[in-house]
C-alpha cells in the first residue's frame, strides 16, 4: 500500500512536469471561448505555432518569454513568486495547461501595443511570418 501511494505521488508529480501541447483546433476553440474575434484566431494560431509550437511550458531564457504565446517578463509578468508588471501575474503562471490567464494578458498586450503601433500583433516578432490570411490554421475547427 505504501509503495502504491508513493507510486501515485510520483506519477502525479510527473504529470505536472509534463507540458501540454495544444493542437490547432483545441487552441482555436479556446480562443473563441475567451472572446477573441473569430477572424483573428488564425493569426494568433500562426503566432503560437512560431513562438512555442503550442507548448504551454515554453520558456525562452535569453529573451525572458513565457508560455504558449511567449509573454515577456520585461513588461508583462514578474519572475519569482510575486505577481506584477503589466498583467499583474507571475511568469510561472503562464506555463500551466490552462491558458485563460495567458489569453487575458495577451489581450492586454494587444490593446497596449495598439496605442503606439498601428497593429497590436506587432508586439510579437513572429507576426512577421503570420501576416495576411491565416484561415488555414482554423480550417475545420468551428
Ligand atoms: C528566443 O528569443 C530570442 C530573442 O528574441 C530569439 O532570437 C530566439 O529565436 C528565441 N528562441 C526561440 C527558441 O524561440
Amino acid at each position: 500500500m505504501k509503495a502504491f501511494v508513493a507510486f501515485l505521488v510520483l506519477a502525479i508529480a510527473a504529470l505536472q512536469c509534463e507540458a501540454k501541447v495544444y493542437n490547432k483546433c483545441e487552441f482555436a476553440k479556446t480562443l473563441l471561448q475567451a472572446g477573441f474575434p473569430k477572424d483573428q484566431i488564425g493569426t494568433w494560431s500562426c503566432i503560437a505555432e512560431h513562438e512555442s509550437h503550442y507548448n504551454t511550458k515554453a520558456i525562452n531564457h535569453s529573451s525572458g518569454d513565457y508560455g504558449i504565446l511567449q509573454i515577456s517578463k520585461l513588461y508583462w509578468c514578474n519572475e519569482g513568486n510575486t505577481p506584477g508588471k503589466g498583467c499583474g501575474i507571475t511568469c510561472n503562471s503562464l506555463l500551466g495547461d490552462d491558458i485563460f490567464g495567458d489569453l487575458t494578458c495577451v489581450k492586454k498586450v494587444f490593446e497596449e501595443t495598439k496605442k503606439f503601433k498601428a497593429n497590436g500583433f506587432e508586439a510579437w516578432t513572429t507576426y512577421g511570418s503570420c501576416r495576411g490570411d491565416q484561415s488555414r490554421y482554423v480550417a475545420g475547427c468551428f
